[in-house]
């Protein structure tokens, strides 16, 4: 049975990924500072899968931190999640986010070096497209960033790049993600961001949750099927599945570096997330149009073939599936 080390397990791709990975019959060992979750993740993890693990609460920037955890538990592979994600704060405070996602990287690489432990899943981001140079976007479109938090992933995707040209023993994937949304089923883990949240779908929830009056929608005038901005939204079980699908790839090849797109290849608008999740929880989500959000492209959407084809991966669930859950785990909550 191999061990796979998560790092930023307790946060919300983390925890659904980790979940996947004990029903796939991994092992796995947990770190996370709790900077943006908290232990109760941790416990419904076990309590979803009846399975028991290890959990380093540390921050790993801290390579002495992270070699004890090399030293405990032999470790075939790491999925490596922490790091800090909110786009405006970046620009607010970019030595942050420099700071913590770089560092934590650069940590965790030179002790996997030091333990010969060479496979590792790196979460990435559509964000490193900025302004689609074409629709869909696959995995050799341009690359360009318009923020501190997208360009710590590009800086990362290329740090990444030049360890596997200096040493093709790596196993490396790179999965830039497109807009994870929705929640697991038991309604014991998702999405619950501290204060306004800055993304859509957990807006959306606390709108129909009546805990903020109404949903601002970032402009209604951009040449799109309805005006309003376009994403690839993919629920993060089918986000979770495509780590595992990596993994196994990683076990497969003798070494790699691969990067792969997840996402679902549809776009869907604002106003189409809306009026579904309206639909199927039967609930009121009153909006009005404002002024466009600072930094917002139009459309954004994979083409999630690459995944398709070498990783024998495809996202299965619906946006109203996506929709449904994100309700329900609010509602458990
Ligand atoms: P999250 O904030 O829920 O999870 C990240 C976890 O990392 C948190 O639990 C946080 O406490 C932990 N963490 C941060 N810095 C740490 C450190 N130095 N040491 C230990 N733990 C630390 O975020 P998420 O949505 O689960 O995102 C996971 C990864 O995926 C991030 O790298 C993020 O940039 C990337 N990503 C997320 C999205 C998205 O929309 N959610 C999209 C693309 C990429
Ligand atoms: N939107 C609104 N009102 C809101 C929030 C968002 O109308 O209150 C609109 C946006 O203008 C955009 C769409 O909803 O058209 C989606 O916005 P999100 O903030 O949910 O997502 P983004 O695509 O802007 O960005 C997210 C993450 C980035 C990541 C990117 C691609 O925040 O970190 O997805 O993965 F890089």
């Amino acid at each position: 049975m191999k061990t796979i080390f998560i790092t930023g397990g307790a946060g919300y791709i983390g925890s659904h990924t980790a979940v996947e990975l004990l029903e796939s019959g991994y092992k796995i060992i947990v770190a996370d500072n709790f900077y943006n979750s908290n232990i109760n993740s941790i416990e419904n993890i076990k309590k979803i899968t009846g399975k028991d693990f290890n959990f380093y609460e540390i921050d790993i920037c801290n390579k002495a931190e992270l070699q004890k955890v090399f030293k405990d538990n032999e470790i075939d592979a790491v999925i490596h999640f922490a790091g800090y994600k909110a786009v405006g704060e970046s620009v607010a405070n970019p030595l942050m986010y420099y700071r913590n996602n770089i560092d934590s990287t650069l940590s965790l690489l030179e002790v996997m070096q030091e333990f010969d432990c060479k496979k590792l899943v790196f979460s990435s981001s559509a964000t490193v497209y900025g302004e689609p140079e074409k629709l869909p976007l696959d995995e050799n479109c341009r690359l360009m960033t318009t923020n501190p938090y997208g360009s710590t992933k590009l800086y990362i995707e290329g740090i990444l790049k030049d360890l596997y040209t200096s040493n093709n023993e790596w196993g490396i994937s790179i999965l830039r993600y497109f807009n994870p949304v929705g929640a697991h089923k038991s309604g014991l883990i998702g999405e619950s961001p501290n204060g306004i949240p800055n993304n859509l779908m957990p807006y959306i929830v606390k709108v129909a949750n009546k805990e903020i009056s109404h949903l601002n929608i970032f402009g209604n005038d951009y040449s799109t099927k309805d005006g309003t901005g376009v994403r690839d939204y993919i629920h993060v079980i089918d986000l979770a599945k495509g780590h595992v699908k990596s993994l196994d790839k990683l076990f497969r090849d003798e070494s790699c570096l691969d990067v792969f797109n997840l996402g679902t290849g549809n776009g869907y608008s604002v106003l189409e997330l809306v009026n579904t999740f309206i639909k199927v929880n039967n609930v009121e989500i009153p909006y009005q149009i404002v002024e466009r959000r600072p930094g917002d492209i139009a459309e954004c959407y994979a083409d999630p073939s690459n995944a398709k084809e070498n990783l024998k991966w495809k996202a299965e669930l619906s946006l109203e599936d996506m929709c449904k859950d994100a309700w329900h785990y609010i509602k458990k909550n």
